[in-house]
């Protein structure tokens, strides 16, 4: 049975996939343009996507009606039309709990480096700037006795909770279940941190009215999905002093990242690497295996499976 993966994987990840497949693998980091992804779905059973990979009803159609699973290398899934895989009776499968852990440390790792100015020391220091120790010089501001305001309590959001509670942070939150009302919780904390998914209810959440509602010595922070946040009102509150830092590891149009983030010194960006330690991604690529063999060969639904009941396997 044939199986498509848009990117190379970790080394068990591609063994267990060649044990049980016919695999093939686009081969570069870089996502494979849209004719290359339309011919390497052609004719697979299952197929391997990233969160950089737009998988449409064209993909569904190019791989044809021997798809049965397509499992998301990702605990998120805005890049895949679900509908569309519906549809076509497609099981979609993403990799939620072996993250959580890598995705809520580097939130604080972002949080870290952005109010103890980590970035920016050591940029200073490259620049070979002159520095010395004084009571003034480069000081920043603590977490602990800060508020954080979690948009978001999943999985993720929660880790980070736990956290932050043992750096000596209030935590207050938004979910879907309750917590604060948003305008509320950006009145209120000193740390904005994003943890939801991007739906069409979360696109530019955070916009110019949500920026204007946060105080001026708060600090905004994204590990989520770039667009939650619009990145040009962002940047504009940040160059008007109305926000004092931000930390992104997410962007709008990833690669690229709005240009007047850029030159700002209180703003930390780091490349989509929530979930990017060896363990985390290793485990992400076990449970995309787990899915294609447990659709495949098992012919049973899978775990973390976004769409079961649309989609009873044959
Ligand atoms: C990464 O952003 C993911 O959704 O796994
Ligand atoms: C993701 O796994 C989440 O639920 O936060």
């Amino acid at each position: 049975m044939r199986v498509y993966v848009t990117r190379p994987v970790p080394p068990t990840v591609r063994g267990a996939l060649e044990a049980s497949f016919e695999v093939s693998f686009h081969p570069s980091e870089q996502p494979p343009a849209r004719e290359e992804l339309l011919r390497g779905a052609a004719g697979a059973a299952g197929l391997v996507t990233t969160l950089g990979d737009r998988v449409d009803a064209g993909v569904l159609d190019a791989a044809g009606p021997g798809l049965r699973v397509l499992a998301n290398y990702a605990a998120g899934h805005d890049n895949v039309d679900l509908e569309a895989a519906n549809a076509r009776g497609v099981l979609v499968t993403t990799t939620p709990d072996v993250l959580t852990h890598a995705t809520a440390e580097h939130t604080m790792a972002l949080q870290l480096a952005l109010v103890r100015r980590v970035a920016e020391g050591d940029r200073m220091i490259r620049r070979a700037d002159a520095w010395l120790w004084a009571p003034t010089f480069m000081v920043g501001s603590g977490l602990a006795g800060r508020t954080l305001g979690i948009v978001g309590l999943g999985r993720i959001g929660s880790c980070v909770a736990r956290l932050a509670e043992a750096f000596g942070m209030r935590v207050v939150h938004t979910s879907r279940a309750g917590g604060l009302p948003l305008a509320e919780l950006l009145r209120e904390a000193d740390v904005v941190s994003l943890h939801c998914p991007l739906t069409p209810e979360t696109f530019h959440l955070i916009d110019e009215a949500a920026l204007g509602l946060m105080r001026p010595e708060a600090v905004l922070v994204n590990t989520s999905r770039g667009a939650v946040v619009d990145e040009a009102a962002l940047a504009h509150a940040l160059r008007a002093g109305r926000l004092a830092g931000a930390a992104l590891d997410v962007f709008e149009h990833e690669p690229a990242v709005h240009p007047d983030l850029l030159g700002l010194e209180n703003v930390v960006l780091t490349p989509h690497l929530g979930s990017a330690t060896a363990e985390a991604r290793e485990a992400m690529g076990m449970l995309c295996v787990e899915a294609l063999r447990t659709v495949l060969l098992e012919g049973r639904l899978p775990r973390h499976a976004l769409n079961s009941d649309a989609c009873a396997p044959a």
